[in-house]
């Protein structure tokens, strides 16, 4: 089938890519020319494993293309996913003003029956207004159908994702639609064997708030009994350990740790709690998730504090930048909020990431990075842990204590065993446990 995908960064890269990958012919379109520029290339804009090789292979093979031109989008396929941003707005809500333009613009140029699934995360009732948007704007007396179809992929692993889902989630009005898209999955389906399931639009929507929230929920309540761990001299990981083997309850998502970020729990337990309030429920459970994922952050800046007393012209190592390992993605990474107040204090830092450094660098292009953990550590006062890479959790200790100015790391991803660290007279402090 012809698919277009409106909308080519992580989400709309990654599924253009595995449908064009199952056999379907992806025309992704992008506003952003150099973002198109640079696929043309083969250079990617974004970092996701296995990614490039995948371009290439289905560009090659005439399955995949890129433009700039939404015209052309809309003249390539009936089928048109929105995969374009929803960040944040002021208050909270989702800034919809991207999806909005593709409706009006698809609307603007369409001449025959259309598909318009919307792929982005979007509020409940998102489905209505794109309706009311393309009749308003649409020339003649066209038939279309909206449908939504939320994407779970994760950053890191979107393209195992992608192409072996847990389930496909599609919010269908009619049986046009929902043949389409059954049709557009079914290779995945046939390959991963997961569900499709259908309902009503509304419900699909909320479906990803629900899901996202409750994950965000998951990680406020490891890190708000982390907190307990630390009043009462229990062990978290110890804990966690003991309820993840639960069933019931699973191990994912239960690190403690500097609280969720990433460009989607943040801001859509916001949008979801907006959304809540809008319909008048007031949504005090993930109110509560949002404050103790802000005060998780709080509690490490104060254990830092601590250990320096006076953070003033302290050298400090920033080991981790991008919100989780396997990303390149910086939004509403915990460096993002540690930077900046640490700056403020004075402090002198020295940054590594091994994948983030070129995003993070346009945000702060006068901070010093470096190419390895040991070389950021470096005559440092104190190392800051903030992202689980793998690179960081097999330092060499010794290395990194003979280099450091005093061997003092406050871990807020809970890498290493804290009697270790005392064996190696290093100053450890971590998340929800004793030392
Ligand atoms: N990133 C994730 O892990 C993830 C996972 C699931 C769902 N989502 C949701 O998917 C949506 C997209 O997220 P993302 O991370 O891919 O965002 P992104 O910022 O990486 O990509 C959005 C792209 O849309 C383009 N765009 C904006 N307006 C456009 C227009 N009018 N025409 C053409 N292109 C336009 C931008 O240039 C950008 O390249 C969001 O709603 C997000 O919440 C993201």
């Amino acid at each position: 089938m012809k698919i277009t995908i409106v909308g080519t960064g992580y989400v709309g890269l990654v599924t253009g890519t595995c449908f064009a990958e199952i056999g379907h012919e992806v025309l992704c379109v992008d506003n952003d020319t150099s973002k198109i520029e640079m696929l043309r290339r083969f250079e990617m804009p974004i970092y996701e494993k296995d990614l490039p090789e995948l371009v290439k292979k289905n560009v090659h093979e005439k399955r995949l293309q890129f433009s700039t031109c939404i015209e052309e989008g809309n003249r390539f396929s009936e089928v048109i996913f929105v995969a374009v941003g929803t960040p944040p707005g002021y208050k909270g809500e989702a800034n919809m003003s991207y999806v909005e333009n593709v409706g009006r613009r698809v609307a603007e140029t369409m001449d025959s029956y259309r598909l318009l699934v919307e792929k982005s995360t979007v509020p409940i009732n998102t489905g209505e207004q794109l309706k009311r948007t393309i009749s308003k704007y649409l020339s003649s007396d066209i038939d279309f159908d909206i449908a939504s179809n939320p994407e779970f992929l994760r950053e890191g692993t979107a393209i195992e994702d992608a192409l072996n889902p847990d389930r496909i989630v599609v919010g269908i009005e009619s049986v046009r639609a929902a043949e389409l898209l059954r049709k557009i999955y079914a290779p995945i389906i046939e390959r991963s064997g997961c569900e499709f399931l259908e309902m009503n639009i509304a419900s699909a929507e909320l479906t990803k708030h629900a899901s996202n929230s409750f994950l965000a929920m998951k990680i406020s309540f490891i890190n708000a009994v982390s907190r307990i761990c630390e009043l009462a001299g229990a062990d978290i990981q110890q804990v966690a350990h003991g309820m993840g083997l639960d069933k019931r309850i699973s191990p994912n998502f239960l690190n403690a740790g500097v609280g969720y970020g990433g460009s989607c729990f943040p801001k859509d337990v916001d949008a979801f709690v907006h959304i809540a309030d809008q319909y008048g429920y007031s949504f005090e459970l993930l109110k509560e998730v949002q404050r103790i994922n802000q005060s998780q952050r709080e509690h490490f800046m104060q254990k830092l504090q601590r250990e320096l007393w006076v953070t003033q012209d302290k050298t400090i190592a920033i080991l981790g930048l991008a919100f989780k390992p396997g990303t390149d993605d910086i939004r509403q990474a915990p460096s993002l909020y540690f930077v900046p107040q640490l700056l403020e204090a004075k402090a002198k830092l020295k940054l590594w990431d091994p994948i983030a450094k070129a995003k993070f660098d346009e945000i702060h292009p006068t901070l010093n990075y470096y190419d390895t953990p040991i070389e950021c550590a470096t005559d440092a006062d104190i190392v800051l842990i903030l992202t689980d890479w793998p690179e960081i959790k097999s330092m060499d200790l010794d290395r990194l204590k003979s280099v450091m100015k005093c061997p003092a790391i406050i871990d807020g991803r809970n890498l290493f065993d804290p009697k270790e660290m005392k064996n190696k007279k290093i100053s450890y402090y971590s998340i929800g446990r004793t030392h």
